[in-house]
């Protein structure tokens, strides 16, 4: 399939809700409702995805649960991949080229498309391949610190952060996010106690996963300012970032400011925005001495259990990869419009802070009625799975993560779904 045309604006209804008004205050200027109702009900060549054809596929979102249930849950897209990806695949397959990855792998694709995108200078030379980052997380956790060693977490918080802590032998300890009238912020304070306390290694979400916060550019130089001074590896896991929506600015952490550059390592992946998670082939990037030094401790090997399909297919994404990732965010900001109307319409008491980055919906159930776990109602009620909310974190209680990277029709379903679930 080619890379679609920009969508065109069709309008479909005109109903200024709550949420849209909401989405509008928060994102926009100007004439405000006309232009987030317009959104809501834009088409986009995507929306040609139909169920029979995404049940083809063979992959976890779409065969962990039956084929009566809907999957809303797990973060990839139902999306087509890229036509640069398509064809760096084919051909890798025409020629039989599917040996181990390259170990030089991603730094110079990886280093214009950083400029490119964010105006931020890294050499090739501190591009340090892995497998994903997931995987990478632990790898640096485990020559950077000692077991026993502690590792803040800000949950609710993406739940492998504390999995491959615990694993690794190491302690968690948490500054949760402030929730404060539905938005959420990290909490300085408690950030620098436990820095004060001895953490040693910070995991930053940046974009943050559930919650769809992005940390300000002021948050961030603070973070740095505190992590340098207690000597605070900070790993900011920025996989989410390239998908960071209209009316949110995204700052790779080392470049806020010199003591950021200092401090920490960066992760990241083609895999998330372009959708290629099966294929692991994640970035560990360094900008500072304290980055450099870590990285240089992993074994000389971990490059060579990247994918190598996954380095192919992320080089044609970071090279070649702009115009469909700018099709995909026309349609994660209509479904975002969408999704606010849709809520405002069938489910009017779920409380949802639009999602700056992204495509993963946090939504606070706490008003259903269905007890910790409202993911687990929508399932066996409604036939729609969505991630379960206590997973990252007690501050989890009561939320269910909606994945809303698919067709107009198929979001809408999930949330019809959600809605028959309160139902009798
Ligand atoms: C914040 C965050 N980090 C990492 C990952 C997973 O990345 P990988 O598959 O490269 O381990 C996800 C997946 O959803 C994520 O949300």
């Amino acid at each position: 399939m080619p890379d679609p045309p920009a969508p065109t604006l069709v309008r479909h209804g005109n109903s200024a809700t709550a949420h849209a008004e909401r989405l509008a205050r928060i994102e926009y200027s100007g004439p405000v409702l006309a232009s987030v109702s317009a959104l809501a009900s834009a088409q986009h060549a995507f929306d040609a995805l139909t169920e029979a054809d995404l049940r083809r596929r063979q992959s976890a979102k779409w065969k962990v649960y039956g084929d009566e249930v809907l999957p809303a849950w797990v973060a990839e897209m139902d999306f087509p991949i890229a036509e640069p990806i398509r064809r760096a695949l084919h051909a890798a397959i025409d020629a039989e080229d599917v040996g181990y990855a390259d170990p030089r792998g991603l730094g110079n694709a990886a280093a214009p498309w950083a400029l490119a995108s964010w105006r931020w200078a890294i050499a090739p030379g501190d591009v340090h391949m892995v497998a994903d980052v997931v995987t990478g997380i632990g790898e640096v956790l485990r020559v950077a610190t000692a077991p026993g060693d502690a590792v803040l977490i800000e949950p609710p918080v993406y739940h492998p952060f504390s999995a491959v802590t615990r694993h690794n032998g190491r302690v968690v300890v948490e500054a949760p996010l402030r929730l404060r009238d539905g938005v959420y912020a990290p909490d300085l304070d408690a950030i620098e106690r436990a820095y004060a306390s001895g953490a040693r290694v910070h995991l930053l979400c940046s974009p943050h996963n559930p919650s769809g916060m992005a940390y300000s550019e002021a948050e961030l130089a603070r973070i740095a300012e505190l992590a340098d001074h207690h000597r605070v590896l900070v790993i900011s896991d920025e996989i989410h970032a390239p998908l960071t929506l209209r009316g949110a600015t995204h700052r790779p952490f080392p470049s806020v400011s010199a003591a950021a550059a200092r401090c920490s390592i960066v992760m990241t992946s083609a895999s998330k925005t372009w959708n290629l998670a099966g294929l692991k082939a994640a970035m560990m990037i360094a900008c500072g001495e304290r980055g450099r030094t870590e990285l240089a401790k992993l074994p000389p090997d971990t490059p060579y259990h990247a994918g190598h399909l996954g380095v192919l297919a992320s080089r044609a994404a970071l090279s070649e990869g702009q115009p469909w990732l700018t099709s995909t965010l026309t349609i994660l900001e209509r479904n975002r419009a969408l999704l606010g109307e849709l809520l405002a319409e069938h489910l009017p008491r779920v409380r949802w802070q639009p999602q700056r980055a992204g495509y993963l919906a946090w939504l606070d159930c706490r008003e259903l009625g269905l007890g910790d776990d409202p993911a687990r109602a929508f399932l066996q009620r409604g036939k729609v799975a969505l991630s379960s909310g206590p997973m990252f974190g007690e501050q989890g209680k009561g939320f269910a993560r909606l994945n809303v990277a698919t067709s107009r029709g198929l979001l809408e379903e999930a949330v019809r779904r959600m809605a028959r679930a309160l139902e009798g």
